[in-house]
């Protein structure tokens, strides 16, 4: 079976894009593939979290998988700090990756721009340890949206280059699983696009029905239509699009058809909205804060995971350290 892995950065909790974009190609990935989800708290020291929040943003999003579905008993769900393997690999592709070309991503351009007082090491080095946790399992796939591509291939460039240096097959190039082409992209409530992490636009699985409710209300419409069956503008086409992944068709086609014949009026809209938020999501809310609720099952949870995750990563590392000469001296 092909192993697939997929790392998520603990910055804050999973919104309705993660859920319809990444989370349920995971639910049904983890029947198909031998899965490795894991909790990137590596890197997301890149931006400094407080020695308080650590744990507890990993807690977060492993409460948050398992509410959504994951199964531990299928996919193998680690928190990336809990497989020190991945640390030693990530040194060996450091020896090998180049300044110029680290210097060149996108990305690292990016999070220079946007922490000028901080543009530390890690934060260069970024893609060798992405490249380390795909690496360290021996990856065949990796979900990933559009941003991640460059990040895939440096992954892949330093799978190459390990390869060609000690003139093995070692390594396969991962690939990617692009989650962009055929995941439903969740718009945000502000207008703004894709729903991101920016409060006003965002809904998150852990929105209690109040918070949902008024999001929702809040969310940006216009004057409405004038001519019969025109052209939704975006910020409209947005809730509409809202509505096709969590209400009954019938509703959709009910509000669709207000839209065609101008009758539409948004706050009917927006209640029925808001309702079907709610109960597509109050199930899973209550899922996460049972789990968060029981830290020792969380811990026993993330152990199995660590365990699994750990052994994957050693039988990798064995071979490599052998491959580059280290070799057991007792
Ligand atoms: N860079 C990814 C992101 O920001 C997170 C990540 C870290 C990752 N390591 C990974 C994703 C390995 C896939 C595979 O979204």
């Amino acid at each position: 079976m092909e192993t697939v892995v997929s790392g998520i950065r603990p910055t804050g909790n999973l919104h309705l894009g993660n859920y319809y974009g990444a989370v349920k190609s995971f639910l049904q990935m983890q029947n198909d593939y031998n899965c490795l989800f894991f909790i990137a708290d590596w890197h997301s020291m890149t931006t400094r979290p407080k020695p308080e929040d650590i744990v507890r943003s990993s807690n977060t999003i492993l409460a948050e998988y398992l509410a959504c579905g994951i199964d531990p008993h299928k996919a193998t769900i680690y928190v990336q700090s809990d497989v020190p393997e991945v640390l030693e690999l990530y040194l060996y592709f450091n020896m090998n990756a180049y300044l110029g070309e680290l210097e060149r991503t996108t990305t690292f351009k990016e999070k220079a721009r946007k922490q000028p007082d901080n543009v530390n090491a890690g934060l260069l080095t970024y893609p060798t340890l992405m490249a380390a946790d795909i690496l360290i399992h021996r990856a065949a796939k990796v979900p990933v949206g559009k941003d991640q591509e460059q990040n895939m291939e440096m992954a892949r460039r330093y799978a190459r280059r390990f390869n060609t240096m000690y003139g093995v097959e070692f390594f396969k190039e991962p690939e990617s699983f692009s989650l962009s082409a055929k995941a439903v992209k969740i718009p945000g409530l502000d207008g703004s696009g894709k729903m991101g992490k920016s409060d006003g636009n965002c809904i998150y699985l852990i929105d209690d029905p109040a918070t949902i409710r008024k999001k929702v209300m809040k969310a940006v419409t216009d004057a409405g239509p004038t001519e019969p069956d025109s052209e939704k503008p975006e910020v409209i086409q947005n809730l509409f699009t809202l509505m096709e992944v969590v209400s009954p068709r019938d509703t959709y086609e009910y509000f669709d058809a207000k839209w065609r014949d101008c009758s539409i009026r948004y706050g009917d809209m927006k209640k029925q909205l808001a309702e079907d938020i709610v109960a597509a999501t109050e199930p899973i809310r209550e899922k996460i804060n049972a789990y968060l609720a029981d830290t020792d099952n969380l811990a026993r949870i993330a152990r199995m995971g660590a365990e699994k995750a750990r052994e994957s990563a050693s039988k990798t590392l064995d071979e490599v350290r052998h491959i580059i000469g280290f070799k057991p001296r007792f």
